[in-house]
């Protein structure tokens, strides 16, 4: 439970030789118009979502986008870029392509923009924004506990490069910082660190709990009572994907008590459907999963860092291992 890569990147396959790339989907033409100043021997196309044509197919060697061409087998592509972190939906497909594809990610300024994202909901809350809010409307004047984080424990599932920013950003404020990873290996924004096999990875005294982690089938659903129930009047922010959450442990945990309020980036479904019960329930906040949006300077940074690393040689620092699905 990490969403670095750097220790499994030789196993990667990495193509050397790119010169003619697809870009699609909203960013595309910002992202053309960058790279022909970035990476100006990188000869780039904007391309509609969905089927490539067979001219596009047989031009080019790699692609980018938030979303895989459904043709992609019958091309010579031999890397994707994705313009986003998550790649949960990319990387079934690419493993099963008959030919190996090198997959890299785009990272960017997420970690910061995610890390204030946390931070926000974390400092609402502990102003209770929400409670004087609902005083004002009755007229009431009655002051609730002072805000208490220098010292306090906030937990980060996930210690990679997502898991880190939001780590800093509580640290900022005073927060004693706990990440949980695959291995428990140290990672220098965390206090400490436990691996996520240990039963007593997450601290029963966390006062927040944050998910970053990747969906992967390891991932999926793991966070549920095991988790939730360690905790007494936690608030919990998921900001990784919305699969890895049990949502009706969630529900029980927050009924329960564990939690007191959760807020909720990212969802299994998205939008839920209009049943679903996290649109009215009072101790959940949705937000249409936004705590980092991908900008086309992000993805034309991370693309030509991996170009610049494929073509030394190197396998990209932003290379996703497909057999572990991050
Ligand atoms: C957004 O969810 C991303 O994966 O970048």
């Amino acid at each position: 439970m990490d969403d670095t890569v750097d220790q499994h990147a030789e196993d990667v396959t990495a193509p050397r030789e790119i010169r003619r790339l697809l870009v699609a989907d909203v960013l595309a033409e910002r992202v053309v118009e960058r790279l022909r100043v970035v990476c100006p021997d990188l000869e780039a196309r904007v391309v509609p979502e969905g089927s490539l044509s067979n001219e596009d197919l047989a031009w080019a060697d790699a692609y980018t986008g938030f979303q895989l061409p459904e043709n992609i087998e019958g091309s010579s592509i031999v890397w994707v870029h994705a313009m986003m972190a998550g790649v949960d939906a990319l990387v079934p497909v690419l493993r099963l392509l008959p030919r190996p594809v090198l997959l890299t990610r785009t990272v960017g300024d997420m970690p910061r923009k995610i890390g204030l994202y946390v931070l926000t909901h974390v400092l609402g809350h502990a102003h209770h924004l929400a409670e004087y809010r609902q005083q004002q409307a009755v007229r009431q004047w009655q002051r609730l506990d002072p805000p208490r984080m220098r010292g306090a424990v906030a937990t980060v599932l996930g210690t990679g490069e997502i898991g880190a920013g939001v780590a800093g950003a509580l640290r900022g404020v005073g927060f004693e910082t706990c990440g949980v990873n695959r291995s428990g290996h140290e990672r220098p924004a965390f206090s400490r660190t436990a691996a996520a096999s240990d039963p007593d990875a997450v601290p029963p005294d966390s006062a927040v709990l944050v998910n970053t982690l990747p969906l992967t089938p390891e991932t999926e659903n793991s966070i549920g009572m095991s988790v939730f129930s360690r905790l007494q009047d936690a608030l919990f922010i998921n900001v990784g994907r919305g699969a890895t959450v049990a949502l009706d442990d969630l529900h029980t945990a927050l009924k329960l008590g564990h939690l007191r309020h959760a807020v909720l980036d990212v969802l299994p479904i998205e939008p839920p459907p209009a049943n679903a019960w996290v649109w009215d329930h009072p101790q959940v906040t949705l937000t249409p999963h936004v705590a980092a949006i991908t900008d086309a300077e992000d993805v034309v940074r991370a693309l030509s860092a991996a170009l610049e690393d494929l073509r030394a040689g190197r396998v990209p620092g932003n290379a996703v291992d497909l057999a572990r699905g991050y």
